[in-house]
């Protein structure tokens, strides 16, 4: 298939870009390269630089004869989205929008992957692991956009008979997080175990969260191009495993061979405890499942930005 993966430039969407290509797929890219970079995408691969709520956009669709997209493009700062809401709805509801319009009126796309996010659509929960169908209560901008960006969809789909499926991810970690403006968090722990600088924890790091790695992530867009056999689909695409974030620093010591200087600041009012997202869904509906284990995705992870620090 010819695919528009939109935010190809950036962490995620890069990983996209190389396993649909490992599937044979055609690809091109959409990003404005406000966050990402695109010494990230794969040489060889066209990328378009320009936001999703450019009028051209749909020029792209008449030239490449687009039949899928996988959208990742968006405003990705849950932080920032609380100090400017208005830049994260423009990226990621009108962008969205004007994205989906170009796709069911003027073109008929076969398939849409839309990104979405576990951690800040269900908030704290009342129980884990959570599944798809657990209240979503979103308490931030960028959450909020994420539900917002749902619900347009299941309106294209219902009213414009557009495929949808909705992926929502856990934490996500792996190489390329390293976007201009923010990094990721375990991105900054290994950058600064293997500089000997200090991480800082918020609270005491008994917190846990759900890593899923980047690669098995990808992979996962690629079986929802291929498996997916429902027209509208809502799936966690997580490790389903919590890990505490002492655990996930000891791992990253193990692999750097280097002890991590830690200091300890308040906890953020707000943040969740605990992050668990059931992945059953998943690996029913795409018979999907990942492949690397902490440990195996921090080793790759680790010898990354080692490797990129030379
Ligand atoms: N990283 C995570 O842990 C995580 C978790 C859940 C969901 N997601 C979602 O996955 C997707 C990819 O996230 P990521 O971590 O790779 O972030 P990223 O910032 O690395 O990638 C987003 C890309 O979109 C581009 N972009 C932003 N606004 C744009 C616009 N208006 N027009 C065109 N391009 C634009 C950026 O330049 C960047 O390359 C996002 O939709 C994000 O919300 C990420």
């Amino acid at each position: 298939m010819k695919v528009l993966v939109t935010g190809g430039a950036g962490f995620i969407g890069s990983h996209v870009v190389d396993a649909l290509l490992r599937e044979g797929h055609k690809v091109v890219v959409l990003d404005n390269v406000s966050s990402g970079h695109e010494k990230n995408v794969r040489t060889g691969v066209k990328v378009y630089r320009m936001s999703l709520s450019d009028p051209k956009l749909e020029t792209i669709f008449k030239k490449e004869k687009i039949e899928a997209v996988c959208h990742l493009a968006a405003k990705t700062n849950m932080r920032e989205s609380l100090t400017d809401p208005f830049a994260d709805i423009e990226s990621n509801i009108v962008g969205l929008v004007h994205l989906l319009e170009v796709c069911t009126k003027k073109y008929k796309i076969k398939k849409f992957i839309f990104s979405s996010t576990g951690g800040a659509l269900y908030g704290d929960p009342e129980s884990v692991p959570v599944k798809e169908n657990a209240p979503t209560q979103p308490i931030s901008p960028y959450g909020i956009g994420k539900l917002a960006g749902e619900r347009y969809l299941y309106y294209y789909h219902k009213v414009h008979a557009l495929p949808v499926v909705i992926l929502r991810y856990s934490n996500v970690y792996g190489p390329r997080n390293e976007r201009k403006k923010h990094v990721g968090a375990v991105t900054v722990f290994i950058q600064n175990v293997l500089a000997g600088k200090p991480i800082t924890i918020n609270g005491d790091g008994t917190q846990t969260r759900d890593f899923v790695y980047v690669e098995d992530l990808a992979y996962a867009n690629v079986l929802a191009l291929k498996r997916a056999k429902k027209d509208y689909l809502v799936v966690n695409v997580s490790g389903s495993k919590e890990t505490s974030v002492n655990e996930m620093i000891r791992t990253i010591e193990k692999h750097a061979g280097k002890k991590a200087i830690v200091k300890h600041a308040p906890k953020i009012r707000g943040e969740i405890m605990r992050s668990h997202l059931s992945n059953a869904k998943a690996r029913k509906e795409l018979r999907w499942q990942p492949k690397f284990s902490i440990n195996e995705g921090i080793k790759k992870t680790v010898r990354y930005l080692a490797s990129i620090k030379k």
